[in-house]
């Protein structure tokens, strides 16, 4: 996820780009730059790392102009360097172009553009753009439309040229695009934060739109040019509610990101009609994977649980042996790890120091290793021999949850890759699970509808002091999860269990003053959770259930029943997991805890 910002008026325009984009800077902040137009000429400037390095630079180097474009780099495609940051330029560095997206068909159209000769000279997917629009006329409006035309993939542009000067163009496919409507001055950027201290009145792109913005008018078409008529919606929020897009914590704005977040990680991943997972960044050719004899998953934390849910997907897929380690433990047992083992480390910040020190012991015993990370060039990744990134977007919040989600997909995808090149998985089995993972987002949008619900049963259970959670199979890491979502933000002490464990000693804990919580979908070890259940019940025990609705048999035997919609099993546990983020959320809430920065945690364990 990256901010896209744009100013055309009669004010300097850089002041007001650098304001916008420090307001998006929780939208990705590992590099950023500006570009602006003056009589003619073109200018740009760029930097590595925090906004605060370009402000710096632009100190020292003022830029003037008459309008122009930021942005605000959040890496996918090439490292978060200066000469990867956006703004683009063509080879004649008269046109720029800043985006937000991922073009899944860029390799090709580099090719084709660099046979043209045409100069590259970034890593990125983005700067096919502006070589493509250098080969259109000078109507800057008519190029953008044919290129829209040739992308495949998700993205929102915003283009400049001084072949065709006093207008900036944007265009709108998946990533979000505003318009803002000022007095004599228009802007455009990715999101409210941007430009909300300028004008409260906005134009929202819808998909397959584009907008041609001056100083006085902004007229939208469809990419097929037929013009669109929107009235401004006018925004009541305050700024910073703003960069929360309307919700209450980033969290909880995190929380409802994870269908967008989910199919981003899929993008150009898989395809349904040829029945292939296209993971060539883990960088684990097929004989490769076939020499694996074993998988060593490793993490700390949510990613650890998302470790023990992808060593189902990983045995029951691929059909090799899979097991768990903390990285904190991994690192100091002399591990059995050799050039057989693939050793797969999975972190959400990709700095976490216990993770970073089992990769380095993994290497250092010659193992295979990959990363599974939602930070571009963070130090997991840049030393893992492959890495498959989650797309989730930055992750404000202290408590993951779009970055677990993500890695849920992510290893799914792993798991996916590793049984067709083992052999271990037919072409219907694949066809099956890909499916599963098209429409994984849509069920996590029903699930995300119970929030209201989740809010009321909040108000009863805020004031329990501990909690059980239970689950069974792939659903045992999901009740550790939904514990330590509970517990991270809420302080409330809650343990999650494996639910055939109750007979071994946490039943002895079940009375009126202990909820348990359970994971209770309709798969293969149903009939055990719910005579565990029954157990909990005849213990005057209270039981909120995330079941399947119409489940007669579980609302028996439970107080609350979270109804999900049914899921693929070995997708099941990203859907299920939603409500229980949503429970944790709400009680914390109610209980005044700080939500987004819980007490004693930090977003990355740098240290050990
Ligand atoms: C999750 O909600 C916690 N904030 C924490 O357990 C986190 O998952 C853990 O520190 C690992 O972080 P990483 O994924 O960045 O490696």
């Amino acid at each position: 996820m990256c901010g896209i910002v744009g100013y055309i008026g009669p004010k300097a325009p850089v002041p007001i780009l650098m304001e916008g984009l420090k307001r998006l800077e929780y939208r990705g902040y590992d590099s950023s730059g500006i570009a602006t137009v003056e009589d003619g000429r073109l200018r740009t400037e760029r930097a590595a790392g925090k906004i605060l390095n370009l402000e710096e630079k632009l100190r020292l180097k003022p830029l003037s102009g008459s309008y122009g474009l930021g942005h605000t780099r959040w890496a996918t495609h090439g490292r978060p360097t200066e000469e990867n940051a956006h703004p683009h330029v063509d080879c004649t560095g008269r046109i720029v172009v800043v985006h937000n997206g991922i073009i899944e068909n860029y390799s090709e159209l580099k090719r084709e553009l660099a046979a043209r000769g045409h100069v590259f000279r970034t890593e990125t997917d983005t700067e096919v753009v502006a070589h493509l629009l250098e080969g259109e006329g000078d109507d800057l409006e008519a190029a953008v439309r044919a290129v829209c035309g040739r992308l495949t993939g998700i993205f929102a542009l915003a283009a400049a040229s001084v072949r065709d000067p006093d207008k900036i163009v944007v265009a709108r496919m998946g990533p979000p695009l505003v318009v803002g409507l000022g007095e004599g001055e228009n802007f455009v950027a990715s999101d409210i934060p941007a430009i909300l201290h300028h004008t409260r009145n906005v134009i929202f792109l819808d998909d397959r739109e584009m907008a041609v913005v001056t100083r006085d008018s902004a007229a939208i078409t469809t990419f097929g040019g037929a013009p669109v008529v929107k009235a401004p919606t006018r925004i009541t929020w305050d700024p910073i509610q703003a960069e929360k897009a309307g919700f209450k914590h980033f969290m909880q704005k995190e929380i409802f990101e994870q269908p967008r977040a989910i199919r981003d990680t899929l993008v150009g991943r898989i395809s349904l009609d040829t029945g292939r997972v296209h993971l060539e960044e883990l960088n684990l050719p097929s004989a490769d994977a076939r020499a694996v004899e074993r998988v060593v998953l490793v993490a700390c934390g949510t990613s650890w649980h998302a470790a023990l849910c992808g060593r189902y997907m990983i045995e029951s897929l691929a059909r090799v042996h899979a097991e768990v380690d903390y990285g904190s433990e991994f690192r100091y047992r002399d591990p059995m790890v050799d050039a057989k083992t693939l050793c797969v480390f999975i972190s959400q910040s990709g700095e976490t120091a216990d993770t970073l020190a089992a990769l380095r012991e993994a290497k250092a015993k010659g193992a295979r290793t990959a990363a599974v990370c939602n930070v571009v060039g963070s130090m997991i990744t840049r030393e893992a021999d492959g890495t498959v990134y989650t797309h989730a977007g930055p992750e404000i919040g202290v408590a993951s949850t779009k970055a677990f989600t993500t890695q849920l997909v992510a290893l799914h995808l792993i798991a996916l890759h590793l049984g067709r090149c083992r052999g271990a998985l037919a072409a219907e089995e694949t066809a099956v699970q890909l499916h599963a993972l098209q429409h994984l987002g849509g069920l996590v949008e029903e699930a995300l509808a119970l929030e209201s619900q989740i809010e009321e049963v909040s108000r009863h259970y805020m004031r329990y002091e501990d909690f059980l959670y239970l689950g069974r199979g792939i659903h045992y890491p999901i009740a550790l999860e939904g514990a330590l979502k509970l517990k991270e933000i809420s302080y409330i002490h809650a343990e999650g269990y494996p639910s055939g464990e109750m007979k071994h000693g946490p039943i002895a804990l079940i009375d009126e003053d202990l909820p348990v919580v359970a994971l209770a979908p309709r798969d293969a070890v149903y009939d055990k959770i719910v005579s565990n259940l029954e157990e909990v019940k005849a213990r005057d025990g209270k039981v909120i259930a995330v079941a399947h609705a119409g489940d007669d048999r579980i609302r028996k035997v439970s107080d609350v029943v979270l109804e999900v919609p049914p899921c693929e099993p070995l997708l099941a546990p990203v859907v299920n997991v939603i409500p229980l983020q949503l429970l944790a959320y709400h009680i914390a809430v109610k209980r005044g805890c700080d939500v987004d920065q819980p007490r004693n945690l930090a977003k990355s364990v740098t240290v050990e």
